[in-house]
């Protein structure tokens, strides 16, 4: 069987965790693979909100398989957080659950010297989520980093110790006032590496290969969003992972000849956390409607996040690199009572209309271009139905997939599993 994936087209915080859920029960096996807690992927269902960083979306089904794939990142303090978290509602996640062995493992120094590199930048700062992703992953590619497959070895203290104690030097280098006492946060991390080797460590791309020859049906569960890849992204200010289609390649050991379906996920309109470029970001009372209706604000760090009109030449640029094949479109409940909505369909770039998307698009570079649609005034929320949304909703969906030449198949209408809405779907 083909493995499909699932992936965000923005900046983050499309709605990942909601989609994953709800397609879970079609999938034997969902698969993280890039990224660690920076995410935050929320999930409602029975009046319930649950909140995943690390932990793939489907871990609330029985009967599915989850697995946090080599391409993440494992901070094991959070990791144990989101363990007892569910364990408090019951979800017996040892069962289904599996971690690659060569997932890299984020220390509590990875975190430090995310905080020390982020002061000395001073204002040129990512907006990073601290959480030593950054770190972590230049670990990875340095040849340095401590695997979770170290800690079945008879040494991993050692390695874990010659590790920490280079990083020490490092935070020294960059010269700024981080204040930290690593004897309380390393106890706190030992305690939870004992709560990680209880969980089954496996050679997670000889299990994905075994279960496609088997026939079973795998999702491969993407964070943050394509706008934020370390190399399609809005460099400098993106993650350290790549979050587009390639990514689930690499991340989980998956042929791209085995890639099925690309589910791409965006809002209705645009959001961002973080520093770094928006070329469509709204700084007046539309914006601030979107960010209160939209209840904007991080899932991980609580940072308000930045809101602005929906960015086709972005969306077009990201459907193109990951190769979407079919569009999820998210929180179009949130436009509900605007007059007029506008949709950026090129840029000013230099004096010259241009609709792909350039090396730069900061404000010096890009002014958006506009087309205007009549809002709609229907609340959302309670339709269960495509046959039920408004003639100008329709409009504005119609018009996206005849831009973006992909079907928009599903359109949620509010944060629960209920408040979805499929359309032409295959
Ligand atoms: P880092 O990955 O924590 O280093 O953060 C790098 C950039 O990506 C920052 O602008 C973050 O705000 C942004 N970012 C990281 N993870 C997410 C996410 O899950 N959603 C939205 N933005 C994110």
């Amino acid at each position: 069987m083909a493995v499909d994936l699932l992936l965000g087209l923005q900046w983050g915080d499309e709605g990942k965790g909601k989609i994953v859920d709800v397609l879970t029960s079609k999938y034997n096996i969902i698969a993280r693979f890039q990224g660690g807690p920076n995410a935050g992927h929320t999930l409602v269902f029975n009046g319930r909100k649950h909140v995943l960083h690390t932990i793939p979306s489907g871990i609330f089904h029985d009967n599915t398989t989850n697995l946090v794939g080599n391409g993440v990142v494992i901070d094991p303090v959070i990791f144990k957080k989101e363990l007892d978290k569910l364990e408090e509602q019951h979800v017996d996640y040892r069962k289904s659950m599996l971690i690659s062995r060569k997932a890299h493992i984020i220390l509590p120094t990875h975190r430090l010297l995310d905080a020390a590199s982020e002061t000395a930048k001073g204002k040129a700062k990512i907006g990073s989520t601290l959480k030593g992703i950054g770190p972590t992953y230049m670990d990875k590619t340095g040849r340095n980093g401590l695997r979770v497959g170290d800690l079945e070895l008879s040494d991993w203290k050692e390695r874990y110790r010659a590790l920490a104690d280079k990083h020490e030097s490092m935070i020294s280098y960059y010269n700024v006032d981080i204040q930290y006492d690593l004897a309380e946060l390393e106890k706190e991390f030992f305690e939870a590496i004992k709560v990680l080797k209880t969980l089954k460590f496996i050679d997670s791309e000889e299990y994905l290969y075994q279960a496609q020859k088997a026939g079973k049906t795998i999702l491969a569960e993407g964070a943050q969003g394509s706008l934020l890849d370390i190399d399609f992204g809005t460099y400098p200010f993106v993650t350290s992972s790549n979050t587009t289609a390639a990514g689930a390649c690499t991340g989980l050991g998956v042929s791209p000849s085995q890639i099925g379906d690309v589910f791409g996920i965006f809002k209705a309109y645009t959001t961002r956390v973080g520093s770094g470029p928006f070329p469509t970001e709204l700084f007046d009372e539309d914006g601030a409607t979107m960010s209160r209706v939209g209840q904007e604000f991080g899932a991980t760090t609580g940072r308000p996040r930045r809101c602005g009109w929906l960015d086709l030449v972005a969306l077009r640029y990201a459907c193109q690199v990951n190769g979407v094949t079919q569009l999820m479109m998210m929180k179009g409940d949130v436009l509900s009572g605007f007059n007029t909505l506008k949709v950026c369909t090129a840029y000013n770039y230099k004096g010259e209309t241009i609709t792909h998307f350039p090396y730069n698009i900061e404000p010096e570079n890009v002014k958006p271009i506009y087309t205007e649609f009549k809002g709609w005034k229907e609340d959302l929320t309670e339709m269960a139905d495509a046959n039920q949304l408004p003639k100008a909703l329709n409009t504005y969906i119609e018009f996206l997939e005849k831009e973006l030449e992909i079907p928009i198949t599903i359109v949620s209408v509010g944060p629960d599993r209920k408040q979805t809405i499929f359309r032409n779907s295959k």
